[in-house]
């Protein structure tokens, strides 16, 4: 096995893993990308933009009772009040770094507004491209140092751990298939998320949750994972993934109606189309449930303005021949973010030793049971930056106080090849989306734990993407069945209210490796 080795290891090229690498430097940093650099990460789709208490009417205080609200009580307020005091001084670094966001005629920073926001404060770029544009200036920031070398076409399989400390990551030249082992001195997971997990996603189909499931496996405490974010529109024209209609949509006005023509969300909350997320998107399914499908009308409030200010989702539709300025948008509810992942404290700091984890793949806790829009290109600038400052400025490395000893893992069991490894993955994604999805109960989520045990069995070593997937909907689905309440994001239909009981934030690990 070749190998490679630097002051710290960066394992993803999202939004995450480049404002680390760049705030790192001038150390000697790798950074792993499992595709070409640019390509294969959420946030390149991300259009909403950027939360932050830039407006004169808008306070980080008013931004930390949103983020709280939407979380459903149960975020960890400390983190909530770093991500909203810091977020404005992240997003002037991007500007300083030559990101060109929208900006009023009187040259101020254009704010969009988005569901459960009581202020506008989304930084957004062109109209509905920021993840685009946030990506490529850091792609540009990165490649100006030459002490960053970014490892493309590789995949991370597994963490090194020597003595109990992480020391690195053994990986896969996707071309050569050739074992590499990349050693560092720090290791920092920003793999982003597992959507492709779900038969329905507006992820990429490289978010497999190869950060998570790597953790996992090297005995790794997790937290919050029974929270999967549905976006409830995604562009149903049959594509996978399916492409996002912003949120930024209903904020200009737009409206949802039924095909009997019902705006429904009308008699399900006051807040109507910009109710809380799950509201919204539990309300589409629903709709579904009975037979209807959805539109998301724009035609009166945006109509001739939706090329200019919607550029992307305009496109979409333009290629499925929807013409949004007059006609409906299909939609259906989509896995999109994922609150859950691996535990770490303020400094991104893991349980294992040396191991730091940010963005989509990490659980700061900042979400609690369900994120607000716009709060995840925040959450990693706002994390990555301080991984970042918390590997060059502390040594020792220190733990996340809430570790305790891994347990003990057991071997996969023997593969069983009549189920295809394709089979076994539309199989898993139907089961995730059916059962352990928008809403959820005790039999379904049994059901779904049986069928993914079943696989592991015999997929356990199969190809990592795969392998990790059952890791991470295993982890997913126990933690659902051990919540019952419902709360944010996660909703049982056998438990339908929240319960005092299970008011706080959940913690598990891996029990055994699939
Ligand atoms: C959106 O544009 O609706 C997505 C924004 C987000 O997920 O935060």
């Amino acid at each position: 096995m070749d190998a490679h080795r630097g002051d710290a290891l960066v394992v993803g090229a999202g939004i995450a893993g480049l404002i680390a690498a760049l705030k790192l430097a001038p150390a000697k940093v790798t950074v792993l990308c499992k595709t070409r650099l640019g390509k294969g990460a959420a946030t390149e789709w991300a259009q909403g933009g950027i939360a932050a208490a830039i407006g004169k009417d808008d306070s980080p205080r008013l931004h930390a009772i949103d983020t709280q609200r939407a979380g459903a009580g149960i975020n960890d307020r400390k983190i909530v009040e770093i991500l909203t005091r810091d977020a404005p001084a992240r997003v002037e670094e991007l500007l300083e770094l030559g990101a060109a966001f929208d900006r009023t005629e009187a040259g101020e920073l254009a704010l969009g507004r988005e569901a459960a926001h009581q202020r506008r404060r989304i930084v957004k770029a062109g109209g509905d491209a920021t993840g685009h544009e946030i990506l490529k200036t850091l792609i540009e920031a990165v490649r100006g140092h030459s002490s960053i070398e970014i490892a493309e076409d590789v995949t991370a399989a597994d963490l090194i751990v020597d003595d109990g400390r992480v020391a690195g990551v053994a990986a896969v030249d996707n071309s050569s298939g050739a074992r590499v082992a990349f050693r560092a001195g720090a290791v920092v997971l920003a793999t982003g998320g597992m959507g492709r997990l779900y038969r329905y996603t507006t992820n990429p189909v490289e978010a497999t949750g190869d950060g998570i499931a790597m953790a996992a496996r090297a005995g790794a405490l997790l937290a919050d994972m029974e929270f999967v974010q549905f976006h409830p529109t995604a562009l149903a024209i049959g594509r996978d993934p399916m492409p996002l209609v912003t949120e930024a949509v209903r904020g200009e006005g737009a409206t949802l109606v039924n095909d009997l023509g019902e705006r429904f969300m009308l008699a399900i909350h006051p807040d109507a189309e910009l109710a809380p997320r799950d509201v919204v998107a539990r309300a589409i399914f629903e709709q579904q449930q009975r037979g209807r499908t959805v539109g998301l009308c724009g035609s009166t409030t945006i109509g001739d303005k939706f090329p200019q200010d919607f550029p992307t989702v305009f496109g979409f539709c333009a290629g499925a021949g929807i013409d949004p300025r007059v006609q409906n948008i299909p939609v259906a509810p989509a896995a999109h973010y994922h609150m859950g992942g691996i535990a770490v404290d303020e400094w991104g700091r893991t349980s294992l030793e040396n191991l730091w984890a940010c963005g989509e793949t990490s659980a700061t806790g900042v979400h609690g049971a369900n994120r607000l829009a716009s709060n995840s290109l925040l959450e990693a600038l706002v994390y990555g930056s301080r991984v970042a400052s918390d590997i060059a400025n502390a040594a020792p490395r220190q733990r996340n106080e809430r570790a305790t000893k891994p347990s003990r893992q057991r071997h996969a069991p023997r593969r069983n090849p009549r189920t295809s490894a394709a089979q076994a993955l539309s199989d898993v994604r139907n089961v995730m989306y059916s059962n352990v999805g928008l809403v959820r109960n005790q039999a379904g989520l049994r059901e779904a734990l049986a069928r993914i045990e079943e696989l592991g069995a015999q997929f356990g070593e199969a190809g990592s993407e795969l392998r990790n997937l059952l890791v991470v909907g295993r982890l997913i689905a126990e933690a659902a069945l051990a919540r019952r309440e419902s709360r944010g994001s996660h909703y049982r239909s056998d438990f339908p209210q929240s319960d005092e009981a299970f008011a706080k934030r959940s913690f598990t690990r891996l029990r055994s490796v699939a």
